[in-house]
């Protein structure tokens, strides 16, 4: 019944590029089939920081409750991805801009066959993203929306520069969603949240694998859970991969699905 799975320390006084590299073997994306018969099924990962109570904000914002350990996971994470998949709200509230190449991990993503940096693609049904957003002007930034979007928003957004694609009639369909990954070649999916998005990920049992950052802080207040979705709650399986901790007492932990997914 109990199985002793040990946590590994990371200590701050390791060379930064070895700790690096070191985080980037601990969350391999599994193996991309060499000659798939049909497009392959993207796999999706979504990274999430909570205080141990289980609030995912603090003030508004996940940043209060991350540290120095968490940020490099981040960049990691980023580092492995082919697409970074993040909700519009929280790509707007937390600044979010188009991902840059990592002099780190440049030839690691060569040798993957991967463009230096990942793509932003972020999931709107209103479309009340603002025009002056700077990711939008960039070719490689899609918004995921459906048809039902309003008309004047998916104007003002494609005048503005942006990629607008539709996954769904009147709601965006996650299936669709990880329908487009594929086709644009985005099979290594990171998705940085929020709350909402990440509900629905697990509404639509999509999720592959979550990384959940214990931030060591309890924090009561009123912020959401890292999930929620207004559909009647369903127990997913998961079990931990990776357990890693660090200097400052935060603790990182790969889960990854116990079933095959959609
Ligand atoms: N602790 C963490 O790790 C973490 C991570 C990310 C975010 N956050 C925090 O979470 C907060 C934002 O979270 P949130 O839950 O309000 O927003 P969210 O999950 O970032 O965004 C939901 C967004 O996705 C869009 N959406 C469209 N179709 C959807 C669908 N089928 N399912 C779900 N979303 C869909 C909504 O678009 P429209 O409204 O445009 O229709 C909305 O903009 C911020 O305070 C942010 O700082 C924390």
């Amino acid at each position: 019944m109990f199985g002793l799975q040990k946590a590994t320390q990371l200590t701050s006084a390791d060379d930064e590029t070895a700790t690096l590299r070191w985080l980037a073997e601990q969350y391999p994306y599994p193996d991309r089939p060499a000659s798939p018969p049909c497009l392959p099924r993207p796999y999706l990962r979504v990274n999430m920081v909570s205080s141990i109570d289980g609030a995912v904000t603090h003030n508004g914002r996940s940043g209060d409750l991350a540290g120095p350990g968490d940020k490099a996971i981040f960049r990691v994470l980023r580092a492995l991805a082919d697409v970074v998949l993040v909700g519009a709200r929280t790509a707007v509230v937390e600044g979010y801009r188009q991902p840059s190449p990592d002099d780190v991990f440049t030839a690691a993503r060569a040798d993957r066959e991967q463009t230096p940096a990942p793509a932003l693609a972020l999931v709107s049904r209103s479309l009340s993203i603002p025009t002056d957003y700077p990711p939008l002007s960039c070719r490689e930034t899609a918004i995921l929306t459906c048809c039902d979007a309003p008309d004047s928003r998916r104007r003002a957004l494609s005048d503005a520069g942006a990629t607008v694609i539709d996954c769904g009639d009147d709601t965006v369909d996650i299936s669709a969603v990880l329908d487009v990954c594929a086709e644009r070649g985005w099979v290594r999916v990171l998705s940085e949240g929020g709350p909402s998005l990440l509900g629905s990920f697990i509404a639509a049992d999509a999720v592959d694998e979550l990384c959940v950052t214990t931030s060591p802080n309890v924090a009561a207040g009123t912020a959401e859970r890292i999930a929620h979705h207004p559909a009647t709650a369903q127990l997913r399986a998961m079990r931990p991969t990776t357990i890693i901790t660090d200097d400052d007492g935060f603790v990182y932990t790969r889960w990854t699905r116990t079933t095959v997914g959609r």
